[in-house]
């Protein structure tokens, strides 16, 4: 028979990370989202909390913890805010992931043990400003010459790149061009100090407002032949499967950020008072959030079963884009009920309503958008 427990150890975890989120993050999630500021000081928190690095092995630093303990992890920071539950999120799958996965014992031990305390944060370098859910055509180019690659090019909307933790990047390249003209295409680390390479800061988000997000130029950079990550040619699989991973943070972030949403419309509608009654006595409210509990309910069946097949080691990518696709979807249905319920009061900055409103848009977009979960599922299931 299923169990359905969690383990002692991922119930004291959810409640330490709550304690935290509420004690440390919420004071200063609204004030920090008006700012647009990536909070070094809450990274740093977190970094101590071990938030970073939690699915890899002690051996490199991390915490040698199970999917699912992450994502609870995850889950807790989004019901407060977004915005650091990307940081974290962001660093754990698609920062640490490529080179604990791909790369060679070296990198392992050269970058992974900062990236694991969160001293360092680490870019996923896929997006370009011309190619987004299209991913294999990508334009950045890199060039092997006398041990050096030389790489050009751009990449955009790329989480934790451009902060002042930033280490370096990962790089989706083209190297070349494989028998029958397909592309060859490598990932390559680059580090941020190098000659050529710039990361500007990106503002002026509608949503996810206090967390990093980069643009990135590649200018004639050079770097050495052994920064290739694992095989040549075997890039773009190394991306996909990062973001297999990556997806399963997302529906994290997704049912994390209900959570939150729900709990603040169930709170108002309990205190708000119209016509001589609270707001939840209305069925028609009451009805809504029923609605709302029902769906975070099935959200996390589908995210807690899909992290138990990645930690069984069974192939779990049907599985990750169903759950990124259905709690983004939830929350984007609760996130409009608490601000639909909070009437007036939802579309002022001062109540967390709108920023959950706002941050929930990002979800059907990042790390594949909606439409592109859509394909994946299609695909598994043999369309
Ligand atoms: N794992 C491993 N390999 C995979 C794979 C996976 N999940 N998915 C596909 N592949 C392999 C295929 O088997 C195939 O291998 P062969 O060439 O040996 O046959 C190869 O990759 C090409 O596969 P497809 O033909 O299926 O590729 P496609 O061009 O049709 O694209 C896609 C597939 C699913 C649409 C993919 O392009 C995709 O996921 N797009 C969305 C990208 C995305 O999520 N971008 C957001 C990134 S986040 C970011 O950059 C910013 C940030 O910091 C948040």
């Amino acid at each position: 028979m299923p169990n359905y427990d969690l383990t002692d150890e991922q119930n004291m975890m959810r409640k330490t990370i709550r304690d935290f989120a509420e004690k440390e993050i919420k004071p200063v999630r609204l004030e920090l989202d008006r700012k647009e500021e990536f909070s070094l000081d809450l990274v740093k928190k977190m970094g101590e909390m071990g938030l970073f690095g939690m699915t890899i092995s002690p051996e490199y630093g991390g915490g040698g913890m199970d999917y699912l303990s992450y994502c609870i992890a995850v889950e807790e920071l989004a019901r407060v805010d977004g915005c650091q539950a990307a940081t974290v999120a962001a660093e754990n799958s698609l920062g640490i992931g490529p080179i604990y996965n791909f790369g060679n014992e070296a990198q392992k031990r050269k970058y992974l043990p900062d990236l694991c305390t969160g001293k360092k944060l680490w870019g996923f370098g896929l997006t370009e400003p011309d190619t987004g859910s299209d991913a294999q055509n990508s334009k950045t180019r890199a060039a092997l010459k006398n041990g050096q690659w030389t790489i050009n090019g751009s990449k955009i909307f790329i989480t934790n790149s451009a902060s002042p933790l930033t280490a370096g990047v990962t790089v989706q390249a083209i190297t070349g061009e494989k028998s029958g003209g397909k592309k060859e295409i490598s990932c390559i680390i680059v580090e941020s100090a190098t000659k050529g390479f710039t990361a500007k800061e990106m503002h002026n988000k509608m949503t996810w407002r206090s967390s990093n997000t980069g643009e990135l130029y590649f200018d004639d950079v050079c770097v050495p032949e052994e920064n290739l990550l694992g095989q040549i040619g075997g890039g773009f699989k190394q991306m996909m499967a990062t973001l297999d991973s990556g997806r399963l943070g997302i529906a994290a972030m997704g049912l994390g950020g209900a959570q939150g949403a729900f709990e603040e419309a169930l709170k108002y509608a309990k205190e708000r008072k119209a016509f001589g009654k609270s707001l939840s006595d209305f069925q028609v409210n009451a009805f809504k959030l029923a609605d709302c509990a029902l769906e975070i309910e099935a959200a996390r069946g589908l995210l807690y079963k899909a992290c138990w097949l990645r930690d069984e080691g069974r192939p779990f990518g049907k599985e990750a884009a169903m759950a990124k696709l259905y709690t983004s979807e939830v929350f984007h249905r609760v996130a409009n009920h608490c601000v639909q319920l909070h009437g007036g009061y939802g579309l002022m900055e001062e109540y967390p309503a709108a920023k959950f409103y706002r941050d929930q848009k990002l979800l059907e977009i990042g790390e594949g958008t909606s439409e592109i979960q859509r394909l994946v599922i299609s695909r598994h299931i043999g369309c």
